[in-house]
């Protein structure tokens, strides 16, 4: 084993030289009280102007306005801050677009679950249009915090577990909101969050303490912000939260040394929510003058909500602790945003020109997402193991809709739903019975009025209706609140009495379908024997029910896979598939079961290997795992070279044969693994993916172009590298695939 190639080096274009002259040329002209107005966001009244607030922009105190999603309000702002300020600089209008806007896509977890950078772009380009329409210019969009922990309410929000996964969607979702052209109609500027570490708070709980040792930073948690920062991301967002003693709004070494030093990146550094005041609660200054003086040397351009900036800037620079010309570079982020974005030319919105809200387009882009992020995680019957999905139309007379997430319109949107509107709704009910056509009879019994209802009552009706059925569907889950910001759980399985309601159910021979909507991986270990399928949704948006409705009646096959390992048990958490070997690896020898542990046994006989006692050691489904109507097989896996020299290209390829008479898509994962580094490398690492047709009764070769650069990682100096060595490859339809093709790099 050697360090050899490097492949650190990058050099950021973000703006033209043009862009930076026309800004360097307007701060030569501001005065301090101009500059500092420009680090300040201010949240909206909702949809008025108080005159505090329209005072505040004639002073140009105000750079930039969070919430505000009313267009007339919005161009008032702009005419405000355009013709009522000296140097007429405008606004940026800033807004949560996270999975739409009017048209709700799944929620971001759901979109990973598709694997499709192109799903992924689209969604992004049409929330970017639909929030344009109003005056929004700047979403806090792609959260690429890598999530491993299910209880965080945020794993909604996450692209998932993985690095190299999150990394392609963030790129394709900076490229939807921005396009090639931040200035040109419905483009906004995007913003990668949160910077950084925030999805390994301890316990899952929000805003919780985070603790990364800096190699596993630098190979878990900062790729997918690296990714962004090349993808042209317009902007950063500080994270709330204390990464390793440091808070990351006051890290100096995060904000200056990897994003601007190593990353060289031009764009805007803004704080999240009031986190600059929360310093002093975070226990890092004991002022909001220290926290604004912490936030400005780390390298936080703009201010979210609270005012340490504008209350405080002008002592620090009086009293030198800050220079003036430190602020002038904050100013130049804010402001090479402003040019790129076109507001100079023109600040107002004019809705006509943009695509109408909800339009037919949209939502069929919606019902595609929806479609190809759910994951059919169990479809055999629980007493002959035959398939109870696709339904049978012809075969089937009644169907029981039953659950509190059946017809829901509100539930199924998902969290971080600002501007989207259940009326627009189509509930997995009215998805179904558009499709099932007038012969098949439908029946809808939703026992409970929440997913956390705990009431019984109507438990028997539910049974009888069941009994009365060619199939039941159950559409149970988690409702919306339950994810999201702040809102974790201690435990993941279905809350309120929905097990109950699966057990009671499953006494009747009628063939049970689970359909799940939630916004995070449930522990759904508890049913699996209860039901013959399941397919789970997440929270799928608007166009849920009719995607649904498609995949229960055959219509498309299911072609979702899992962005994050689904535990047994919550003790089982952190579970992910590319953990690291131990030196004691778990393995079916060494497993042992609590039951069959011998009274008294010696202390030495349980295996003594990395498992718990009571579960096992493996996720009940893992990374990448879903099925398909279609059954497909993977054969010839090959590469072009078994002795790769570093810095050179190679090819994996692979037959895949779809064996059955549906068509269908599947996702190709390759996973590598290298065997020995100067750090431990996990066990198995995604270095490639594809989302193809494979038709029915016919086979594809698969080719992924690989290059030595692809299995690099930070090193024992934490320097981005590759070593030489053996490896393995393998490439299959899941992470839990064995790896079976040896290959070395050499020098
Ligand atoms: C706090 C959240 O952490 C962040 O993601 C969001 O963009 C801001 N609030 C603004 O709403």
């Amino acid at each position: 084993m050697s360090n050899s190639h490097s492949s650190n080096s990058y050099t950021s274009n973000l703006y033209s030289p043009d862009i930076i002259n026309q800004a360097k040329q307007l701060l030569s002209k501001m005065t301090l009280d101009e500059k500092l107005g420009q680090l300040s966001q201010i949240s909206s009244a909702g949809a008025h102007i108080p005159h505090d607030l329209a005072d505040a922009i004639r002073q140009g105190r105000v750079s930039s306005v969070i919430n505000e999603v009313d267009l007339a309000t919005n161009n008032e702002l702009q005419r405000l801050a355009v013709e009522e300020t000296r140097l007429g600089i405008p606004l940026l209008i800033g807004r949560d677009v996270i999975h739409g806007f009017k048209t709700i896509f799944p929620i971001p977890l759901g979109q990973a679950a598709t694997w499709s950078p192109e799903i992924v772009e689209k969604g992004s380009r049409i929330a970017g249009e639909e929030s344009a329409t109003v005056g929004v210019n700047w979403t806090f969009a792609p959260m690429i915090d890598i999530a491993r922990d299910p209880r965080w309410g945020r794993i909604a929000e996450s692209l998932g577990e993985d690095p190299y996964l999150c990394s392609v969607l963030c790129a394709a979702m900076v490229k939807g909101f921005q396009t090639n052209d931040l200035s040109s109609p419905g483009s906004i500027a995007s913003c990668a969050k949160h910077f950084a570490g925030y999805g390994a708070s301890e316990s899952g709980r929000d805003y919780n303490t985070t603790n990364i040792p800096e190699n596993e930073l630098r190979n878990v948690y900062l790729p997918p912000f690296h990714q962004a920062a090349k993808a042209g991301v317009a902007s950063f967002m500080a994270s709330f939260s204390d990464l390793n003693g440091v808070p990351a709004t006051g890290n100096q070494w995060l904000l200056k040394q990897v994003l601007r030093d190593e990353w060289n990146y031009q764009g805007l550094v803004v704080s999240d929510w009031e986190s600059i005041k929360e310093l002093q609660v975070h226990g890092l200054s004991a002022s909001e003058k220290d926290s604004a003086y912490l936030a400005a040397t780390a390298g936080v351009d703009m201010e979210m909500a609270s005012s340490c900036y504008i209350d405080n800037m002008a002592a620090l620079i009086a009293e030198n602790q800050i220079e003036e010309t430190e602020v002038d570079q904050m100013v130049l982020n804010i402001l090479q945003m402003k040019f790129a974005l076109g507001l100079f030319e023109n600040a107002f919105t004019e809705p006509s020109a943009l695509p109408e809200l909800l339009n037919a387009k949209n939502l069929e882009a919606a019902k595609e997402a929806a479609q190809k992020s759910c994951v059919l995680l169990q479809n055999k019957s629980r007493h002959d193991d035959s398939p109870v999905l696709p339904i049978n139309r012809g075969a089937t007379n009644r169907i029981a809709v039953i659950g509190p997430m059946a017809h829901d319109g509100y539930e199924q949107l998902g969290t971080w739903v600002f501007d989207g509107d259940e009326k627009h709704s189509v509930t997995c009910l009215d998805g179904l019975i558009a499709l099932a056509g007038k012969s098949v009879e439908i029946e809808f019994e939703p026992v409970f009025s929440t997913s956390r209802d705990r009431n019984i009552q109507n438990f028997e009706k539910a049974l009888e209706l069941t009994n009365n059925v060619d199939v039941a569907i159950l559409y149970l889950g988690e409702e919306s609140i339950l994810s999201g910001e702040a809102h974790c759980r201690s435990t993941i399985d279905l809350p309120g009495a929905q097990v109950e309601l699966i057990e009671h159910l499953s006494q009747s021979n009628t063939p049970i379908v689970l359909v799940v909507l939630a916004g995070r991986p449930l522990t759904l270990q508890p049913i699996l024997d209860k039901v013959d399928s399941i397919l789970y949704a997440w929270h799928p948006g608007t166009m849920g029910g009719v995607a649904i409705a498609e995949l229960l009646f055959g219509d498309a096959s299911p072609s979702g896979k899992l962005p994050v390992s689904f535990p047994r048990v919550v003790g089982q958490i952190p579970i992910y598939y590319a953990q690291k070997n131990s030196g004691r690896p778990p393995t079916e020898e060494s497993f042992v079961f609590i039951d069959d542990v011998p009274v008294r046994a010696a202390q030495t006989s349980l295996g003594m290997a990395a498992t718990h006692l009571d579960t096992h050691f493996s996720p009940l489904y893992p990374f990448g795992y879903g099925l398909s109507y279609a059954e497909f097989e993977y054969s010839h896996v090959n590469i072009s070279q078994h002795e790769i020299k570093l810095g050179c290209a190679f090819v994996v390829t692979v037959t895949v044969e779809n064996k059955s008479d549906v068509d269908a898509e599947e996702i190709v994962q390759l996973y590598v693994r290298d065997l020995v580094g100067s750090v431990t490398r996990p066990v198995k690492e995604l270095k490639g993916f594809k989302r193809l047709l494979v038709k029915a009764n016919s086979s594809v070769d698969v080719a992924f172009e690989m290059h030595t650069d692809d299995l690099a990682f930070y090193d024992i100096r934490n320097q981005l590298n590759v070593e030489t060595g053996d490896f393995l490859l393998g490439v299959g339809a899941n992470s839990s695939l064995e790896l079976n093709v040896p290959f070395k790099l050499v020098n």
